[in-house]
């Protein structure tokens, strides 16, 4: 497994796209006043953080005009490609229309996308309520869930996340995410059923059983019996692109309705054409959840987020009163109602499926010529590329995998890392990603792998 060193970096697929001279302040300016000025829990990544001032596509721009391949997409979020035209013009148009008035008034665009949402799913699946970010998406689910079952107990995932408000926090079951405060909610975290780093043995669907079990386990000893809620993500984003075998969601939705729950998707991540062959992730796995959440792809980067369930579910909520001042914004609703149109329109669903699977298999043969790779896995373009020091004991390669992003970064191109140990590499970039940019970042990773030391 010798690895041969490339004489030359690869370079970057043409772009006719010239970005506009940057008259901002310096990098070195921005980082001081974030430095000063910003809450100190925000994060950058790279030892010389990057400053991005422009986006073109499945392209970034840095302020000295340096393109990267973006494979990250603003964390998994800007699906259709950085200032998509059609997103940008409908966005302007409507900025330049009415910014905001509230949904105590009608307005076409919340309306219209809860209907255009609702055609997305199977029968039944078709009330919507808007919100502004995943975590209260989730939140709100969860919520639902409650009032309707009358039960309080939550099952969620090992390994899952689920956003950074005091109840989404509860769910997530990653201890980096987590803080050191009581938690609002009662939650038990099954076992994870991705068959990589699982404590059952078998095959991967025995592995998926076993784990489904699990939550049966779970109900009978730390629960009253009955529960309001089972709540994951069809594919773990956060926690390193991490999924069961396909019969784990239908036995696992099986035993939580047995018990009274309700299956929540968190398709935050895998939603809106992401993984490719369907449109949703729970798609994949044959089932049909009774609450989905959603954020991320559907705005395009605009401050979007949702909640799709059957109307008894919703009607639990209306026996008060809930407002969010800005869910549904009319702005933000013509940025969803725009990815719709140009995820049709630009086939990004086909091409997620095509160049992910053209992605995937590059990087799988990575795995013959670099030793650290222990893992390839995903679906569409959400992948991930767990690196280990040793592929029996499966230590993470924490240090390594951060060695990769800043070599990575100095070829021009972003990737995303994840898992407990941040030792994989994520892979989410917008899903106009070509057959170039994906044989480039195949070549890219397989550079920047060879110039990493393993110990
Ligand atoms: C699967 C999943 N759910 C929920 C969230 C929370 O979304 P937000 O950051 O918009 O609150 C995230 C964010 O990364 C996520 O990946």
């Amino acid at each position: 497994m010798a690895t041969a060193l490339h004489a030359a970096p690869p370079a970057l697929p043409p772009c006719d796209y010239r970005p506009r001279r940057y008259t901002g302040p310096s990098r070195s300016e921005v980082l001081a006043l974030r430095r000063r000025y910003a809450h100190p829990s925000l994060f950058a990544f790279y030892r010389e953080p990057l400053l991005v001032v422009e986006g073109h596509m499945q392209y970034l721009f840095d302020e000295t005009g340096r393109r990267y391949l973006d494979l990250f997409a603003g964390i998994a979020t800007v699906a259709c490609g950085h200032s998509h035209p059609t997103v940008v013009a409908r966005v302007q148009d409507q900025v330049a229309t009415l910014q905001h008035a509230s949904s105590i008034y009608l307005h076409p665009n919340l309306a219209l996308l809860a209907a255009r949402v609702a055609a997305k799913f199977p029968p039944g699946l078709d009330v919507t309520y808007f919100v502004n970010s995943g975590s209260e998406a989730n939140d709100l689910a969860v919520l639902m869930a409650r009032l309707f079952t009358g039960n309080a107990d939550i099952i969620a995932l090992r390994n899952g996340y689920h956003g950074g408000s005091p109840t989404a926090m509860t769910f997530t079951g990653i201890s980096t995410w987590k803080f050191p405060v009581p938690q609002s909610t009662p939650v038990q975290h099954a076992v994870c059923p991705d068959p990589y780093r699982s404590p059952f043995g078998g095959t991967p669907e025995a592995i998926a059983s076993q784990s489904a079990e699990d939550i049966r386990d779970l109900i009978r000893r730390a629960t009253p019996g009955r529960i309001a809620a089972f709540i994951a993500e069809p594919v773990q984003g956060v926690g390193g692109v991490t999924y069961g075998a396909p019969n784990y969601l239908r036995e696992a939705y099986a035993i939580v309705r047995e018990h009274g729950g309700l299956c929540i998707a968190d398709e935050v991540q895998t939603g809106f054409a992401r993984t490719g062959e369907h449109f949703w992730g729970f798609e994949h796995f044959g089932v049909v959840p009774d609450v989905v959440t959603m954020a991320k792809g559907i705005g395009n980067g605009m401050p979007l987020a949702a909640v799709t369930t059957r109307r008894e579910i919703a009607d639990a909520l209306a026996q008060r009163l809930h407002f969010n001042t800005f869910g549904g914004n009319p702005v933000a609703t013509a940025a969803g109602l725009a990815v719709l149109d140009v995820i049709e329109q630009d086939g990004l669903q086909e091409n997620a499926h095509a160049v992910g699977g053209r992605l995937k298999a590059g990087l799988a043969d990575l795995m013959n010529r670099h030793r650290l790779i222990g893992d390839v896995r995903g679906i569409g373009l959400m992948l991930g590329i767990e690196l280990v020091r040793d592929r029996v004991t499966k230590e993470p390669a924490t240090a390594e995998t951060l060695d990769v992003l800043e070599r990575l970064r100095e070829l021009g191109v972003l990737v995303g890392k994840g898992g407990l140990d941040s030792n994989v590499l994520r892979i989410k970039p917008p899903l106009c990603l070509t057959a170039d940019d994906a044989d480039f970042a195949v070549e890219a990773i397989d550079y920047a792998l060879s110039r990493v030391a393993v110990p």
